[in-house]
């Protein structure tokens, strides 16, 4: 994990993959941290096309405290994101290893999620440098670290969104099915669904896709059992890329089987977006000044976490690779106890 200490004299810096909120405060930290410690930060922009495709390359600039003035508070990046392909064949990963050699970087820090990770780690066996990665992304499923950098945000978001259908569910005594984010995990999805006290759940956790049509039929009976108690508006919050079709298809397929009239709604990029939460401006923080730190002792190949409240180091490999699994207590409580006072509710 650790290095030869050696002088650091040039840190790299980037954003890559969807962006989270707080990614901003983390720019910000890194480039305090380093000038405190009489190192240079180069921001690369756009993901890693900033260091292979040539038109970003030369984008590529000193990031002064000037830069980081007044962007704690602001969602995106300023430094931009981006999926790269080109960092899954060898030419673009050469091309990124010449840039940041050129470029005379020493550790090269990257704020973003697994596929960003993947990607580090793929540039480090074709160069010399530290590479560090920093947790940002709002879906919070990367390994060993308690949180991710955006992920509070994005269930507050959810949460502010899902009160306000709330308001409007309960005046039509409606049923909504919001859909969120979260790609293949369902860290949003149950935190934003127990927070709402949302009458079901539908996530990874509990639910796999080739049982859809027993779940199609058990929800046109919980819905019905709950209007027929009269329990008023009613709200199945569920994750993306889960049900075939997602939410939309539901809906329509709710109304074809049991004639229940139900609106979808798709949170989608909304959750992305916004001023970060001071969960995610702390947290970014606290981490920006770690991964500098670490650099400053050799270290590579790591992953900035927090655990239990504390700044950590992680294997790069084990935070992509171990899965962060919604806590079992979330899911059972849901499941066994709350999910179930919508159906016996009067
Ligand atoms: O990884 C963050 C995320 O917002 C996921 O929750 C979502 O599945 C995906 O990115 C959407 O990506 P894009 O903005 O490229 O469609």
């Amino acid at each position: 994990m650790t290095s030869a200490t050696k002088q650091v004299k040039r840190i790299g810096l980037l954003t890559s993959g969807g962006d989270a909120p707080g990614m901003n405060a983390a720019i910000r930290s890194v480039v305090l941290a380093a000038h405190h410690y009489h190192i240079d930060v180069i921001g690369f922009v756009h993901g890693y096309n900033g260091l292979v495709l040539e038109e970003y390359i030369s984008q590529s600039k000193t990031l002064t405290l000037n830069d980081v003035n007044s962007i704690i508070h602001q969602g995106g990046t300023i430094l931009k994101s981006a999926r790269c392909p080109m960092m899954l064949e060898r030419s673009g990963l050469e091309q990124a290893a010449n840039t940041l050699t050129e470029q005379a970087i020493d550790a090269l820090i990257v704020i973003g999620g697994d596929g960003s990770f993947t990607g580090l780690l793929a540039l480090q066996q074709l160069w010399q440098g530290q590479v560090i990665g920093v947790p940002g992304t709002i879906d919070n499923d990367l390994a060993n670290t308690d949180f991710t950098i955006g992920f509070s945000t994005a269930v507050n978001t959810g949460i502010e969104a899902i009160d306000k259908i709330r308001d409007t569910a309960d005046a039509f005594e409606r049923v909504f099915i919001v859909e969120l984010m979260g790609r293949h995990s369902g860290h949003i999805t149950f935190n934003v669904g127990i927070a709402c006290a949302a009458e079901q759940v539908l996530s990874f956790e509990n639910f796999s896709q080739e049982n859809e049509a027993s779940k199609l039929k058990q929800l046109a009976e919980e819905i019905q059992q709950a209007q027929q108690n009269r329990h008023g508006s009613y709200i199945i919050v569920m994750a993306e890329n889960l049900w075939s079709g997602g939410a939309t298809k539901l809906v329509e397929q709710l109304q074809t089987f049991a004639g229940i009239e139900c609106t979808a709604c798709v949170l989608g990029h909304i959750q992305r977006g916004g001023s970060p939460v001071a969960k995610d401006r702390i947290l970014a923080t606290k981490m920006g000044v770690c991964a500098v730190q670490a650099v400053i002792a050799g270290e590579t190949g790591i992953m900035i976490a927090e655990q239990q409240g504390a700044m950590s180091h992680v294997l790069l490999t084990s935070a992509i690779s171990e899965g962060k699994h919604v806590s079992s207590q979330l899911v059972d409580a849901q499941q066994n106890i709350l999910a179930l006072s919508a159906q016996t509710h009067c």
